[in-house]
């Protein structure tokens, strides 16, 4: 009889890996590929940023790297909080945006069925969920044609408490809320929000909502693992436990001096080498739907914490990598061919899953025509992982720099560590580069601007500064 795992060795068997051989010269050729020597060159700013990370964990905005460990009440006030929701409640509704929506939407992808909200409740055995991350106002009413607002629980998240389009979504639902429920409405609204800044706090203790709060040194784009993504995964039935068990296992990888030891440290190092050869697009491409989304939330994690026009000095720097989104092997049949044959601009990040939920057996058929007969005996769990080695293989042979990044399978522990893999490495990429990792004033500059075109008082000067610039011209619009 095979000897049951523990769970240390359960925990070990679920390690996600890091390969990046095909970053290396000795793979993708001298002309684009690193050696051990170009890492050890920048050993000083490799020991430097490792330094300042550590040293920085906890305080400040880097508050997120203990919500492994510090979160005991919270994550059972989010279970018993769960638990009631999904036992009066139909649909539960996320309404946020950015950092508020992005991680949320991307664990929701990985962890659940793929067709979630269209299986049948026995099945679902948990509330629909739907993320609504924008003001389109069709969205809107497609939404409320599907729900129905007396079975249904919104959680409304946003940090500041007072960005547009999340404000906007609250006002409209608990207009339409209160108009069905009468006194009953506050109990359909839970407010996750700063507890001490912002609008909605104080609106929350005003109307006596349910509150979680997400801790100051947690910025949005880090706060999937706070009451953020914590709750709307317990309440589609995600074992949250696991997911932050999962982000600590990763720490403790991260917390390797040695960098080449270190998972977040060297695809910091490759990323940052690569910059500074050129390499301005960081694709995020995984094989598997369930990670579709996960490349979203990256995009918004490197993008808005390394996009920066000014370095830590105040030198105008204007640094940043532009992230894009692939879908394996979707993007084969478009992308792919620019990544092969086009300019030698982009690092290409593959997600691989080695153990797919399921397995699908390609049925027999075609027994006259061999060129689709080949297919049949195989799976298309082979298919996809076929396909993906031969992207591999065609990337490195077109000298184009990949690495990949393995989940033994998509689980609650693996997505953990994969959130938390991102965002160390994006911490030690910003020491590298020696910029905020965790401002964000270009995305503030926007919020600002929408203030004053929607007459929000105290915004009157930003108002007057847009209304003088330079009226469009007409022989331009054609
Ligand atoms: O990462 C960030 O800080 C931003 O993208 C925010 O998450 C986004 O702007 C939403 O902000 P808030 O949660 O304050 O509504």
């Amino acid at each position: 009889m095979e000897k049951k795992m523990s769970k240390r060795e359960w925990q070990n068997s679920m390690k996600v890996r890091v390969d990046y051989n095909n970053m290396m010269a000795e793979f993708v050729g001298a002309k684009e590929g690193f050696t051990v020597k170009e890492f050890d060159a920048i050993k000083g700013e490799i020991n430097s940023a490792y330094d300042k990370v550590q040293a920085n964990r906890g305080s400040g905005m880097m508050g997120w790297t203990e919500l492994p460990y510090n979160q005991k009440e919270v994550v059972a006030d989010i279970l018993a909080t769960a638990k009631d929701i999904k036992k009066s409640c139909d649909n539960f509704v996320v309404l946020g945006i950015g950092g508020s929506a992005l991680g949320p939407i991307a664990v929701f992808q990985a962890l659940c069925h793929l067709r979630h909200n269209e299986l049948p409740k026995s099945k679902r055995k948990a509330p629909k969920l739907y993320v609504e991350d924008n003001v389109d106002p069709e969205r809107m009413q497609a939404l409320l044609d599907v729900i129905d607002v007396n079975k249904t629980v919104f959680n409304v998240i946003t940090k500041s408490g007072s960005t547009s389009e999340t404000m906007s979504q609250y006002l409209i639902i608990y207009d339409i809320l209160k108009k069905a429920l009468g006194d009953k409405a506050k109990d359909h609204i839970i407010a996750t929000t700063s507890s001490n800044k912002g609008n909605l706090i104080k609106i929350a203790k005003e109307e006596g909502f349910k509150t979680l709060y997400i801790p100051d040194g947690v910025g949005g784009r880090f706060s999937e693992m706070c009451p953020v993504g914590l709750l709307a995964a317990a309440v589609v039935g995600i074992d949250i436990k696991a997911m932050l068990e999962g982000a600590a296992y990763m720490d403790k990888l991260c917390k390797a001096k040695d960098y080449k030891k270190n998972p977040g440290m060297i695809l910091a190092v490759l990323q940052y080498l690569a910059m500074k050869k050129g390499k301005n697009i960081s694709v995020m491409m995984p094989y598997a739907d369930s990670l579709k989304y996960m490349a979203d939330w990256y995009c918004q994690l490197w993008g808005e914490s390394l996009g920066k026009a000014l370095d830590l000095d105040g030198n105008i720097v204007n640094v940043g990598q532009t992230p894009v989104k692939a879908l394996g092997v979707t993007d084969q049949h478009s992308q792919v061919q620019l990544y092969r044959e086009g300019p030698f601009d982009k690092v290409i990040t593959i997600l691989a899953v080695d153990n797919y939920r399921t397995t699908v057996e390609i049925a027999k058929g075609c027994d006259n025509i061999p060129d689709v007969n080949f297919l049949c005996g195989h799976t298309m769990n082979e298919l996809i992982q076929a396909e993906r080695s031969a992207t591999e293989y065609a990337l490195t042979q077109a000298e184009k720099l990949n690495h990949t990044i393995y989940l033994p399978e998509v689980n609650a522990f693996t997505i953990g560590q994969l959130l938390f893999l991102f965002e160390m490495k994006t911490a030690f990429c910003g020491e590298l580069m020696n910029i905020n990792t965790y401002d964000q004033p270009g995305v503030e500059g926007g919020k600002n601007a929408t203030y004053a075109l929607l007459g929000r008082k105290g915004y009157e000067g930003q108002k007057a500064e847009m209304d003088a610039a330079p009226a469009k011209k007409d022989a331009f619009i054609i």
